[in-house]
C-alpha cells in the first residue's frame, strides 16, 4: 500500500462514518505563538478542542503536514523524521472513547486487514487525580483484543499534549503492529522494539494552563494521529521510513548526486544520505509555506536544516550545489497532493540557491579563518572536537557554539592537527585499502580490529567451527564482516555473540603478540584465513590466554594493529546481520 492509498482509505473510511474531510493547515501555526511549527494534526484545531464551533461540524478528518525538530539528532536512524504527514480524526465533543476505539479497530482490522494477532495496545495506568483507563481497556477486550496484549503504562507513554506549552491534552491509547517475520508473542512486551506504534487515540479532556496546572475541559474530545510514513513502511514489512516512497525516491536522488544507489550505499553513508533527504524535504515544505532563511524563529530552523544538509553533502564528497535537485524530487513526488509545492517552485529554487551559495562561502571562509586561529587554554580538546566531527558528523561550527555556550573554548590548533593527520591517513588508507581489512590506522579502527577478533571467536563458539572469515572492512564508524554460515542468525544467537564479546572485553584481557612460523602458529591452533599472503614468520595475536595455550579465547594470525587491553574496546554491539552472498553472512557491528 502506498502513502497515497493509505491516505485515501483513511479519509474515505472516516467520511463514511460521518466525518467531514477538512484541508490540512500550513506548517506555520496561525494561532499558536508558543510553537514555531505545526507538530500534530490537532494543532490547528486547538480553538475547536477548547470549545469554539468548527464550521465543518463535530466530526473531522484530515491529513496534516507536521514538523518536529525536538529529535533532530536522531534523524537518520530508521524512524525519526523532521517532516512527516499525520492522518487524524477528531470528535469535538461528539463521540467518546468507545466509538473512537471501535473506529480505530475497524479501520485496522477491516480496511487495512491487519490480523488481530499482530496487534497490541497500551492504555493509561492512571495517577493521583486521574483514573486508570479501564474504559479503553474494556472496549479493546470487547472487540477481541486479549488482555495479555494490553499494557497499562504511565504518563511518559500514555499521555499526549499539549502541542505547544499550553492547551488541550489527555490520556491516550496507542496501537502497535508486530513488525517481525516471526510469530508475534502471546504477551505484549512494551520494551520489544518489534512492536511498532502506528496509531494514537488521545482523549483530550484536560487543558494545561500557563501556570502548569490542568483543568478539566467542558467539551470532551477525541484526537487521533497516525504517522503516514511509519505506517506505510511498517505494513510493507520494511524496517525504515526511508525504504518506502516518497522518502525512498528522495534518497535515490541524493545517492545519484555521488553516483550510487540506496542499495549500494556504504554503511557509513546511510545516515548522511537520510539526513539530507529528510532535511531537504522539510526545507522544501517550509519554503513552500512562505518562510525564508533567517536568524530568527522559523527562518532559523529552516537555515539550520539547509546548512546541515549541505554539510552532510560535503561529507559525502558532493562538491557542487545540490539542494535544488533534491527539492525538485520532493516537488515531483509530493506536489500532486501538496499543490503549494508546485505553485512555489520558483521561490523555493531561488531561496535554496541563495542560501547554498551563502553557506558554501561561509563554510570556506570559516575554515580558512579556523586554520589561523590560535586558542590558548581549552576545555574541549581538539581531539574530541575531531572525533565529534569525523565520527558523529557533528558540525564544528556547532561544537564551537556549544563550547561557547558552556563558557569553554575548543582547542582549534590541536583539532587542526588531528584533521590534517586524518586526511593524510585516509589518503594512505585509500592506497592500502583492504590490506588487513583496514581503511586507516586510527585508534578507533584499531579498537574495531581487536573487536573483530573477539567476534570471530564468539561466532565460532555460538555457531560452530564452520565459521570462517570471508572478508572484512573496518572503518572508524563500523566493522563490516563477512563469514561462512548457511543461514540467518537468530536474535538469540546475535545476543549470545554480543554477550560473549562483551564478557571478554570486561575481563580486561591483555592482547599479546608473538612472531611464529606459519607451522608453529597452526600447531597452536591459531586461525588465519588469507594464508597465501603470509611470509615465513607470522604474527599471532592472542586474547584471553597466551599463544602457548590452545584454548585461548581468540588466537589469530594477523598483521595488526591491536589494542593493548580489551578494556579499551568499550561496548560491542551488532547492528545488523544479513545475507552477503550464498552461504556467506554479513555482520555490521560497532563499539559504543
Ligand atoms: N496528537 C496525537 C499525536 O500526535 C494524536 O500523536
Amino acid at each position: 500500500m502506498t502513502a497515497k492509498e493509505l491516505k485515501q482509505k483513511y479519509l474515505e473510511f472516516f467520511e463514511k462514518n460521518g466525518h467531514t474531510i477538512i484541508a490540512g493547515a500550513p506548517l506555520v501555526p496561525e494561532n499558536d505563538p508558543t510553537a514555531l511549527f505545526t507538530t500534530a494534526g490537532m494543532h490547528p484545531l486547538v480553538p475547536y478542542l477548547l470549545g469554539e464551533k468548527h464550521p465543518a461540524g463535530t466530526r473531522l478528518t484530515d491529513v496534516q503536514k507536521c514538523i518536529r525538530t525536538g529529535d533532530i539528532d536522531e534523524v537518520g536512524d530508521n524512524w525519526h523524521l523532521t517532516f512527516f504527514e499525520m492522518l487524524g480524526n477528531w470528535s469535538l465533543g461528539d463521540y467518546g472513547k468507545k466509538e473512537a476505539i471501535e473506529f480505530s479497530f475497524n479501520f485496522l482490522t477491516k480496511e487495512l486487514e491487519i490480523s488481530l494477532d499482530k496487534l497490541a495496545v497500551t492504555v493509561f495506568t492512571g495517577e493521583e487525580g486521574i483514573p486508570r483507563d479501564e474504559e479503553s481497556a474494556e472496549t479493546w477486550k470487547s472487540l477481541g483484543v486479549k488482555p495479555e496484549r494490553i499494557a497499562y503504562l504511565g504518563r511518559e507513554d500514555n499521555w499526549w499534549g499539549p502541542a505547544g506549552q499550553t492547551g488541550p491534552c489527555g490520556p491516550d491509547t496507542e496501537m502497535f503492529y508486530w513488525s517481525s517475520e516471526e510469530d508475534a508473542p502471546e504477551v505484549y512486551d512494551p520494551k520489544d522494539k518489534r512492536w511498532v506504534e502506528i496509531w494514537n487515540d488521545v482523549f483530550m479532556i484536560y487543558n494545561k494552563k500557563v501556570d502548569g496546572t490542568y483543568e478539566p475541559l467542558a467539551q470532551k474530545n477525541v484526537d487521533t494521529g497516525m504517522g503516514v510514513e511509519r505506517t506505510v513502511a511498517t505494513l510493507a514489512g520494511k524496517s525504515s521510513a526511508y525504504d518506502v516512497d516518497p522518502l525512498f525516491s528522495i534518497t535515490v536522488q541524493v545517492c545519484a548526486l555521488f553516483n550510487t544507489t540506496p542499495e549500494e550505499l556504504e554503511f557509513e553513508n546511510i545516515k548522511p544520505v537520510r539526513i539530507i533527504a529528510d532535511h531537504l524535504r522539510a526545507t522544501t515544505f517550509i519554503l513552500a509555506d512562505g518562510v525564508t532563511p533567517s536568524n530568527v524563529e522559523q527562518g532559523y530552523v529552516l537555515r539550520r536544516l539547509i546548512r546541515r544538509a549541505i554539510r552532510y553533502g560535503s561529507e559525502l564528497g558532493i562538491t557542487s550545489p545540490f539542494t535544488q535537485q533534491v527539492a525538485e524530487a520532493v516537488i515531483d513526488l509530493q506536489g500532486g497532493f501538496y499543490k503549494e509545492l508546485r505553485e512555489k517552485r520558483d521561490f523555493i529554487m531561488e531561496e535554496l540557491a541563495k542560501e547554498e551559495e551563502k553557506f558554501n562561502a561561509t563554510l570556506e571562509n570559516g575554515l580558512k579563518k579556523f586554520e589561523k586561529l590560535k586558542v590558548e587554554g581549552s576545555k574541549v580538546s581538539g581531539k574530541d572536537v575531531f572525533i565529534l566531527f569525523s565520527t558523529y558528523g557533528f558540525p564544528v561550527e556547532i561544537t564551537r557554539d556549544l563550547a561557547k555556550e558552556n563558557g569553554w573554548t575548543i582547542d582549534e590548533e590541536e583539532f587542526a592537527k588531528e584533521f590534517a593527520q586524518h586526511q593524510d591517513l585516509s589518503r594512505k588508507g585509500a592506497e592500502q585499502k583492504f590490506k588487513g581489512g583496514l581503511a586507516d590506522n586510527s585508534e578507533v579502527t584499531t579498537r574495531m580490529h581487536t573487536a573483530t577478533h573477539l567476534m570471530i571467536a564468539a561466532l565460532r563458539k555460538v555457531l560452530g567451527e564452520h565459521v570462517y572469515q570471508k572478508g572484512a572492512n573496518i572503518t572508524a564508524e563500523r566493522i563490516r564482516f563477512d563469514f561462512s554460515h548457511p543461514e540467518k542468525m537468530t536474535p538469540e544467537q546475535i545476543k549470545q555473540v554480543e554477550d560473549l564479546v562483551n564478557e571478554q572485553i570486561e575481563k580486561a584481557h591483555p592482547v599479546s603478540c608473538e612472531e611464529l612460523t606459519l607451522e608453529e602458529a597452526k600447531e597452536r591452533g591459531a586461525m588465519g584465513v588469507f594464508e597465501s599472503k603470509y611470509g615465513e614468520k607470522v604474527k599471532v595475536y592472542t586474547v584471553g590466554g597466551d599463544s602457548q595455550v590452545k584454548d585461548a579465547f581468540s588466537k589469530e594470525i594477523c598483521g595488526g594493529p591491536h589494542v593493548q587491553n580489551t578494556l579499551e574496546l568499550g561496548h560491542f554491539k551488532i547492528l545488523k546481520e544479513e545475507s552477503s552472498s550464498s552461504g556467506v553472512r554479513r555482520i555490521k557491528a560497532i563499539l559504543e
